[in-house]
């Protein structure tokens, strides 16, 4: 193909990935990608609702070289609920590309980088709340290849870890909600590779042959947990640490942190199941953090002899025992009541603090996404409702200063000082209706 003609990427979903670029020269490629809020299953019995790029969990795999010019079209499926955006950690840029990719449902947006930094990336939505949708799927790879392309092997795969927080306990069946609260305790649920648990066990273990050459691109999205990435059975014969250009070799256990992906090259020397386990391991046995690479040749007796029991490395399950004495006690001591001065001071703080993200400094909020605060008629309409949105947060469709918003405020996790503090800030500046909030009205709602 002759320089400067567009390409469109192949895009491939896990545990696939695209042709390599071989020797290519570096061209102009379009990435079309689209955002999907689906239900998919967690595990058997558990679903989730799973925000994705391209609808699977890591979202497609992307295949450029160095050099190449890439026009990255990002849609919004009209039947989400949220506006999105992406930061690619291979761009050079404001954000990642997350500055200008917000794009609301129903919508598409463009923009432009050339990969300059020869690696594996992680790309991931940066819309607020950040965490929350890292956590819910929205992340995958980006691969540039060096000028002549990786040394070529006989398989290559994707795989990505990702940890869920779920309102149930690991198992508990139905579909489970995202829990704000865990994920910011960074107290997973699950701990998978490509979104589910057993994505890659039975029949959807990675086929290989003995002897043949594997390459692993490995990314992990967290939000909070860094993988001890481990096989089983087998040993790394080749790691490009933290996915850049230094390798390492003969590797038992390779570190990927959050935000962070390694390409592993690897052979396996005789026939029969590697188990792909993040090592901090009752992730691997109790969370599902369990993958197959499932080998079949012949064997070697001159590397490996012995009798073979079958059923070792089974996953163990999530049964989580409560220790007696371990609910945190409610503080009973009495506080006197803030004055008005204090509340505004206060609140002050607890707004920059925590709203500042999405509703914005002087409470005009983003069009389209988050709310004005400023002169709001739904906010000086309706206290008890305000004050039951930052105690239990928020979601469908609104009517603000006569524009729709369908989105997801999370909830705050505020005290009733705290709570009674930050909307008596509100209500006393931007144009809003003087409104002093108390402690007590706060109780009231939250009961
Ligand atoms: C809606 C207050 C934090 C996102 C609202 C509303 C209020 C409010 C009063 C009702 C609509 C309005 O009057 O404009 C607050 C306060 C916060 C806070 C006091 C901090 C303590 C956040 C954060 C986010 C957020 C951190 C984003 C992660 C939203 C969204 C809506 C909303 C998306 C509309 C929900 C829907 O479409 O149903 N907020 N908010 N808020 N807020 Fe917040």
């Amino acid at each position: 193909i002759p320089v400067n003609q567009e390409m469109i990427a192949e895009l491939t979903a896990p545990p696939f990935v695209p042709q390599p670029v071989g020797n290519r020269l570096a061209k102009k490629l379009i990435v079309d990608m689209e955002i999907q809020e689906l239900e998919l299953e967690m595990m058997n019995g558990v679903s989730y609702l799973y925000w994705t790029f391209d609808g699977t969990v890591p979202g497609s795999f992307i295949r450029t070289r160095v050099g190449d010019e890439i026009e990255f079209h990002l849609k919004n499926h009209p039947d989400n609920k949220l506006a999105h955006n992406i930061d690619l950690h291979a761009v050079n840029g404001p954000g990642g590309g997350a500055e200008s990719s917000l794009v609301a449902p129903g919508h598409e947006t463009v923009f432009s980088f050339k990969t300059l930094n020869p690696g594996i990336y992680v790309y991931h939505c940066a819309t607020a709340p950040v965490g929350m949708h890292i956590a819910n799927g929205m992340y995958g790879l980006i691969l540039v290849e060096p000028e002549g392309g990786l040394p070529p092997v006989d398989k290559e795969f994707y795989i990505m870890q990702g940890d869920f927080y779920t309102k149930g306990q690991y198992g508990e069946p139905g579909l489970q909600p995202f829990d704000m609260q865990k994920a910011i305790k960074e107290d997973a649920d699950y701990v998978v590779f490509n979104g589910h648990v057993g994505a890659l066990l039975g029949d959807k273990a990675l086929q290989v042959e003995v002897g043949e050459t594997i390459r692993l691109f490995v990314g992990n999205a967290g939000p909070n947990l860094v993988s001890s990435f481990h096989l089983i059975g087998e040993i790394f014969d080749k790691v490009h640490v933290e996915g850049g250009s230094l390798i390492n070799e003969n590797v038992q256990t390779t570190l990927i942190p959050a935000g962070g992906a390694v390409m592993i090259d690897l052979k396996v020397d005789g026939p029969g199941d590697y188990i792909l386990v993040d090592h901090s391991v009752f992730r691997a046995f109790n969370k599902g953090a369990l993958g197959v690479i499932a080998a079949t040749g012949p064997k070697n007796d001159r590397v490996f002899k012995g009798k073979i029991q079958e059923g070792i490395y089974q996953p163990e399950g999530g049964i989580i025992q409560k220790m007696p004495g371990s609910g945190t006690a409610e503080s009973t001591e009495p506080v006197a009541a803030l004055s008005k001065a204090e509340k505004l001071e206060k609140g002050e703080h607890i707004y920059a603090r925590t709203c500042v993200a999405c509703h914005q400094g002087a409470g005009q909020g983003v069009p389209d996404v988050f709310p004005p605060l400023a002169k709001s008629d739904y906010l000086n309409a309706d206290i008890d409702r305000a004050i039951d949105i930052i105690l239990h947060g928020k979601s469908g469709e609104i009517t603000v200063n006569g524009k729709k918003y369908n989105n997801v405020m999370p909830s705050q996790s505020l005290d009733d000082a705290q709570t009674a503090s930050v909307l008596t800030y509100i209500y006393n500046n931007w144009g809003n209706n003087g409104t002093e909030v108390t402690e007590d009205m706060v109780k009231k709602v939250r009961l």
